[in-house]
């Protein structure tokens, strides 16, 4: 007979570090999520409306009409797409996909503060490689640091919460140096409010690559961080093995209809990055003048090196009705408004604690 022993769960989610999700305070202005301050267009809206009614129904299992219009929108074949309940699920998917237990996940610390997560929930190991002085990916170093059991290496570009972006050539020459078994995880979340033309357009700089996988997401510059949706381009197999792995019926049908309507009226909000982009030069030289370190960003964001003052500054900024993104002990990412009076609130509070 089998012993009565009590339940337990895996005893190393004991150490699973928490996602902590950027605070939302009523009457605030909220700059802590790197989302968009404006609400989705109205034909956006009237899709997911309608969307909703039907709420009875599961969505597409395949998310096929998602799909074959991502496809179409970025001029790829469908069989290189992958539809996920947000770029991280994805991102999660391809690790699936590719590791069982200990594989190594190597990636830049610090990066994403979900890719330590994901890797653990799939029961990676993660290897973690440092930035660079200047806060950018050590991409010589995380070369060296592939051996024969690592699966996957995740890149974010630009990096989140740094902001900084790699180049063209910096990035070929990584991606020459990657043996054929790793797959490279190339996280685009960002990619739309990227202005420097030396950083690449992942999708081209892994043509022809068949261990890269381009993930981007609905969530920022689409403006529908709320829906869920982000889409992956991979070869075929990876892609197929990342469809495999997902959960069934994870895109609901509201996150399927508003990705559709987005792409529709791209033009329109891919116009409403562009101001992003003039603010985040307008707050990056505005806080260096008051003296605190900023490296160059590329996103819809900004991170400030605080160290210990980290807590002091998002507490002052908290006063001031301001929610930001506070790491203790190293610092804060403030997510770039495309409203000039919600970075002018920020900087007033920036100014008031330098001074
Ligand atoms: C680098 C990076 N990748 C992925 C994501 C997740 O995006 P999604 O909302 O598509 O899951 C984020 C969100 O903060 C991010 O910063």
């Amino acid at each position: 007979m089998m012993r009565d022993m009590p339940l337990s769960v895996r005893a190393d989610l004991a150490d699973l570090p928490a996602y902590i999700p950027g605070r939302k305070i009523p009457g605030a202005i909220v700059l802590s999520s790197n989302e968009v301050s404006t609400s989705a267009p109205e034909s956006v809206l009237a899709a997911i409306a309608a969307a909703a009614a039907d709420v009875n129904r599961y969505p597409q299992m395949a998310n096929d009409d998602v799909l074959v219009r991502t496809a179409e929108y970025l001029g790829v074949a469908e069989d290189r797409v992958t539809i996920g309940a947000g770029s991280v699920a994805i991102a999660q998917q391809f690790l699936q996909a590719m590791c069982t237990e200990g594989d190594e996940v190597l990636y830049a610390w610090r990066s994403f503060e979900a890719y330590p997560i994901i890797t653990q929930i799939i029961g990676g190991r993660s290897v973690k490689v440092p930035l660079t002085a200047d806060y950018r990916h050590d991409l010589d170093a995380m070369a060296d640091a592939v051996t024969d059991n690592t699966r996957v290496v995740l890149v974010a570009n630009p990096n989140n919460p740094t902001g900084t972006a790699m180049r063209t050539a910096e990035l070929e020459r990584f991606l020459d140096r990657v043996p054929d078994h790793v797959l490279v995880v190339l996280d685009e979340a960002y990619r739309e409010f990227v202005t420097d033309p030396e950083v690449p357009d992942g999708l081209r700089l892994a043509e022809g690559r068949e261990n890269v996988a381009v993930v981007r997401t609905f969530s920022k510059a689409y403006g529908l961080a709320g829906a869920r949706v982000g889409y992956s381009v991979a070869p075929p197999v990876l892609t197929a093995a990342a469809r495999k792995v997902g959960i069934p019926f994870a895109v609901n049908r509201v996150a399927q209809a508003g990705a559709i309507a987005a792409m529709d009226v791209a033009e329109e909000l891919l116009a409403r990055c562009r101001p992003v982009s003039v603010e985040r030069a307008r707050v990056h030289s505005a806080l260096l003048e008051m003296g605190f370190e900023v490296p160059p960003s590329e996103a819809n964001f900004v991170w400030l090196l605080l160290g210990e003052r980290t807590a002091a500054f998002n507490e002052h900024c908290l006063d001031q009705k301001v929610v930001v993104r506070a790491f203790a002990g190293e610092g804060a990412r403030v997510t770039v408004s495309g409203l000039p009076e919600e970075n002018d609130a920020f900087l007033a509070a920036a100014r008031s604690f330098a001074g």
